[in-house]
Parts: structure tokens; C-alpha cells; sequence
């Protein structure tokens, strides 16, 4: 197994993969023109020349990245492929000199047994920004938080209206 940058003709197995976990929420649906978007986000796994597991790592700044849909084919699951891809994106993120890496999920046990604790939403105020305050669970989220490194002191992307947060009551 060896883990490698993607490059666009991986899209569509990273659709694929990504799809086989959102239909029940495990992962957030990513559609096939925004994975192309941000392919360069993302790294593949590969076993003996096919990919079996991706993920990503979104950058928001120096202050913050995010891990974000991690997942490896049922088929080759507990065999070491998710924990090279959560290495290889926090090896990405050291490149880049990021204090805190955070992720949502609702399987905190695969993450707090890779070294990530357990944060509250609020103290990730860029994600909830970005993301959470578009989001339909946003007053019934069961995802959990998680971080590695210090969390940080400031978020960068502006609070969006308050109009736009009260649609998802
Ligand atoms: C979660 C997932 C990525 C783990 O990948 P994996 O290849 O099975 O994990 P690994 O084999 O690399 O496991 C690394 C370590 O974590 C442990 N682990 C794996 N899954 C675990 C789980 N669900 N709960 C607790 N520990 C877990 C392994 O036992 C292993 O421990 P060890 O190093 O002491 O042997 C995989 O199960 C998956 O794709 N699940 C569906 C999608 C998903 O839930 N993604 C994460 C949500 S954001």
C-alpha cells in the first residue's frame, strides 16, 4: 500500500469511494465537479496499482487545516490504509507550517487512538463559517469535533449574516 497525491483522472474512483459513506452521513457528499475542483487537496491510496482509500486536507491558513473525507474500501479496511492517509495529510500539513489540523466525525475512536482529542465546535469558529452555518444538522449536529495541535486564536473567513444562520432553525 503506498499513499500518493491525487491527480484528476483519480476523480472518479474518489467520487465513488467517498459516495459509498454518504448516503447514511458517515461522510459529507462531495459532488464530482467539486472534487475536480479541489483534487489537489486530496491524496489516494493505492494498492497494487488500484486506489482503495482517499482523503483530504482543506487549508484555511497557517492557523487551521481540516481533514476531511477520509475513507478506505470496506474490503481493505483494519489492514493500516487509514492511518497512512491521516499521516500522509498531517505530513502535508507540517509542509505547510499549520498549528492546528481539526476534523468532524462520527467515528471519534479511530481518531483519538491516531492522537486527535476532542474539541468544541465554537473554539473552530472558521469551520462553522465555512461550513456549519449552511449546514441542515447545524442546531442538531452529531458529528464530533476533533483537533490535533493548538487551537487557534482567531478565525479568518468572515461571520456570515445572521439571516443566513437562522434559515437552518
Ligand atoms: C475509519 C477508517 C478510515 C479507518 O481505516 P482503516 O484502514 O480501517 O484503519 P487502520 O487499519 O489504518 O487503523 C489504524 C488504527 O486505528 C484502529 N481503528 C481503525 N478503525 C477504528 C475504529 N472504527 N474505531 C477504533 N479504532 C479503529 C485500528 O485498530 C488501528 O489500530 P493499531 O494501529 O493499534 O493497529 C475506515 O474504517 C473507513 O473508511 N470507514 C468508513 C468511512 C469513515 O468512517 N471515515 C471516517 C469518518 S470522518
Amino acid at each position: 500500500m503506498r499513499v500518493r497525491e491525487a491527480i484528476l483522472p483519480d476523480a472518479e474512483k474518489i467520487h465513488e469511494l467517498i459516495s459509498a459513506y454518504s448516503g447514511d452521513g458517515t461522510l459529507l457528499p462531495r459532488n464530482f465537479p467539486e472534487i475536480c475542483e479541489n483534487v489537489r487537496d486530496f491524496v489516494v491510496l493505492e494498492h497494487r496499482g488500484r486506489i482503495i482509500g482517499c482523503g483530504a486536507l482543506h487549508l484555511y491558513g497557517q492557523h487551521l487545516a481540516e481533514i476531511r473525507s477520509i475513507t478506505v474500501d470496506p474490503l481493505h479496511q483494519r489492514s493500516g490504509g487509514g492511518k497512512r492517509l491521516v499521516d500522509a495529510l498531517l505530513e502535508e500539513a507540517e509542509k505547510h507550517k499549520v498549528t492546528c489540523i481539526c476534523l468532524f466525525t462520527r467515528k471519534p475512536e479511530f481518531f483519538s487512538h491516531l492522537g486527535f482529542t476532542i474539541a468544541q465546535r465554537e473554539d473552530l469558529p472558521d469551520k462553522i463559517h465555512k461550513d456549519c452555518c449552511v449546514c441542515p444538522r447545524y442546531h442538531c449536529c452529531d458529528e464530533v469535533a476533533m483537533i490535533k495541535g493548538e487551537l487557534p486564536k482567531f478565525a479568518i473567513l468572515p461571520e456570515p449574516a445572521s439571516w443566513l444562520v437562522k434559515l437552518q432553525v
